[in-house]
């Protein structure tokens, strides 16, 4: 795949940072995309950068019923779905001693549940098509220790089990290569509204459209690239053992069945 136009792409958390930068792009590159979040004054000022080329929905995704409407929608305007990133994020600190458990969970449900709603959504779509891209925007804290980040880090490090565990799913369906692939993508320092006041040093970081040309890049990966990758802009980090295990996983979907 050369090009993204016309492709329908849907990225939640769209009306801010990382993945409102990542929504204006890729309308510029053709693509007709969803932006889907709670705020609707940041997603509506998102889509009218681009007229008819971006789209608003307001959702929660740790709310399954919500993320439902939104591909129903979406596959009721559109006909189908074929990127998916998932850039909905939350980041709160604290001392799991402290934490009030009912934030704590918060994290978890928008961190890793809300992107697995979405991924259970968009799947079977892209199977049927045997086209999709999926990336879920990951973290370093996943494997890096942080006295205040207990769940941000754990939601992280869940978002790479989904995505590894996914990618073994999608060769257990389609037992040929198949043109669906999940990744994490690493998007390094960014500023945004996320980190404000947990750094001191902003000049640092870059900026949300700096992180849209690894995105494009994994978009635009061919069919026979790995997959249950984690990548930080060009770098894979962690290859993942999906094709390795080709065999194995046929051997567990047998005792799956039984
Ligand atoms: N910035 C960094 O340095 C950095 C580094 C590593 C990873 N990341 C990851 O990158 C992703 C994007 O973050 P960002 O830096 O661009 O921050 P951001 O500007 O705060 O974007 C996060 C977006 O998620 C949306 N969101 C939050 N809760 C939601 C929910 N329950 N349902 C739907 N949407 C929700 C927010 O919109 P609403 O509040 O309107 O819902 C917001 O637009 C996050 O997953 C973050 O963990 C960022």
């Amino acid at each position: 795949m050369k090009s993204l136009a016309g492709k329908v792409a849907i990225v939640t958390g769209g009306g801010s940072g990382i993945g409102a930068a990542a929504a204006r792009a890729l309308a510029a590159d053709g693509a007709k995309v969803i932006v889907a979040g709670r705020r609707t004054a940041q997603l509506k000022s998102v889509a009218a950068t681009a007229p008819g080329a971006i789209r608003s929905f307001q959702c929660d995704v740790s709310d399954f019923t919500q993320v439902s409407d939104l591909f129903t929608s979406v596959f009721a305007n559109e006909g189908q779905v074929d990127l998916l990133l998932n850039a909905a994020g939350i980041y709160w600190q604290n001392s799991l001693a402290e934490f009030d458990m009912a934030d704590w969970r918060r994290i978890i449900d928008v961190n890793l549940t809300g992107a697995a709603h979405a991924i259970h959504c968009a799947l079977p779509g892209m199977l049927a098509q045997d086209f999709g891209r999926i990336i879920t925007l990951g973290s370093r804290s996943a494997h890096t220790p942080g006295a205040v980040t207990s769940a941000y880090s754990a939601s992280k490090a869940g978002v790479e089990g989904l995505t590894r565990s996914v990618a073994h799913e999608i060769l257990w369906q389609r037992r040929y290569r198949p043109n669906v692939h999940i990744n994490v993508l690493y998007p390094g320092r960014t500023v945004t509204d996320l980190l404000e006041g947990s750094t001191d040093q902003p000049e640092k970081y870059q900026s949300p459209e700096d992180v849209y040309p690894f995105i494009k890049a994994l978009f635009l990966r061919p069919r026979r690239s790995g997959m249950g990758q984690i990548i930080y802009r060009r770098k894979i980090v962690s290859r993942g053992d999906v094709k390795l295990r080709a065999k194995q996983i046929r051997a567990n979907l047998w005792g799956a069945k039984k």
